[in-house]
């Protein structure tokens, strides 16, 4: 399988793709990133991410290089030219290379993605519970765009490592937000909850989906803050990401959660998620696209 990225404008082995160490994003995370899911050699929910990328640069007051439609051509055309079948689009695009100074003027923006495989998902009941651990909430209040400042992810997730847990909740005058790398659910007396998005929140494409499958599957669904006890006392507890689909979590701080087993709200709506991605799939080969 062929390593290719696609650099402003230009499709060439993975290897050999150089960026400037003056480019902004190296020395200031001065950018935005997006991480698409792709199935079956298509990428799922493009539009939405897209969206979602606009939303972002509008936060940093960045502007795309290139219109949503061509660039979903080129990404499709760059799956295409990999031979990815499952696995994952990473996007990045920062505000370019320029004399560093903390004012930016116009420097031109370095746009950039590529394809990896991943393995491909498994059947809700057939994998382990994630473990997490709570740690404080010390981002900033602008979580709602999909920045490549990342470094409180970073430490959270490897603070949740280190103490053999798999993900770090997010916690907040004792509101669990959201996840390092993901969005989390409860479900309490058949309720789905999860926290708003805005401020500390990324808006998932997961996310999103779910509460939409939700509604399809007539499960209850309310966006409201969720409290650290309501987690520990919850019937089930999961987490949302591009990458990790739907993933049950059987323990908080070492805790377990309810009787530690995948819930049935969970595995219908994994379920329901997993026919999504069947039905996108078939679609978009229908349409050959
Ligand atoms: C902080 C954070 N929240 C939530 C998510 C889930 O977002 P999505 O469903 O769009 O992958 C991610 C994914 O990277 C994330 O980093």
């Amino acid at each position: 399988m062929k390593e290719l990225i696609w650099l402003n404008g230009k499709t060439i082995p993975l290897s050999e793709a150089m960026v400037s160490v003056e480019d902004r994003g190296f020395q200031f995370a001065d950018g935005v990133y997006e991480v698409v899911r792709i199935y079956n050699g298509r990428p799922f929910t493009l539009t939405e991410h897209l969206d979602r990328l606009e939303r972002s640069c509008g936060g940093i007051a960045l502007d795309l290089p290139m219109g949503k439609t061509p660039l979903a051509a080129e990404i499709t055309k760059l799956i295409d030219q990999t031979g990815v079948k499952n696995g994952m689009i990473y996007l990045q695009l920062t505000r370019g290379h320029a004399p560093r100074n903390h004012v930016y003027s116009n420097p031109k923006p370095t746009l950039l993605f590529y394809a990896r495989t991943l393995p491909p998902m498994s059947r809700p009941a057939d994998v382990k519970g994630l473990k997490l651990i709570s740690v404080p909430d010390e981002r900033w209040s602008r979580c709602w765009i999909k920045s490549i400042a990342l470094l409180p992810n970073i430490l959270a997730k490897n603070t949740a490592v280190a103490a053999g847990a798999d993900e770090a909740g997010f916690v907040h005058e004792g509101i669990v937000t959201e996840c390092a790398t993901s969005n989390l659910f409860i479900v309490s007396r058949n309720i789905l909850l999860t926290h708003p998005v805005g401020p500390k929140v990324l808006p998932g494409i997961t996310r999103a989906l779910l509460l939409n499958l939700a509604a399809e599957l007539s499960v209850p669904a309310i966006e409201r803050p969720v409290s650290e006890a309501e987690v520990l006392a919850a019937d089930e507890v999961f987490i949302t990401s591009t990458t990790r689909e739907l993933a049950w979590v059987t323990q908080w701080n070492s805790r377990p959660i309810a009787n530690s087993k995948c819930g049935p709200i969970t595995t219908r709506l994994h379920t329901a998620y997993q026919s999504r991605v069947s039905e996108q799939a078939q679609g978009q080969m229908a349409k050959g696209k």
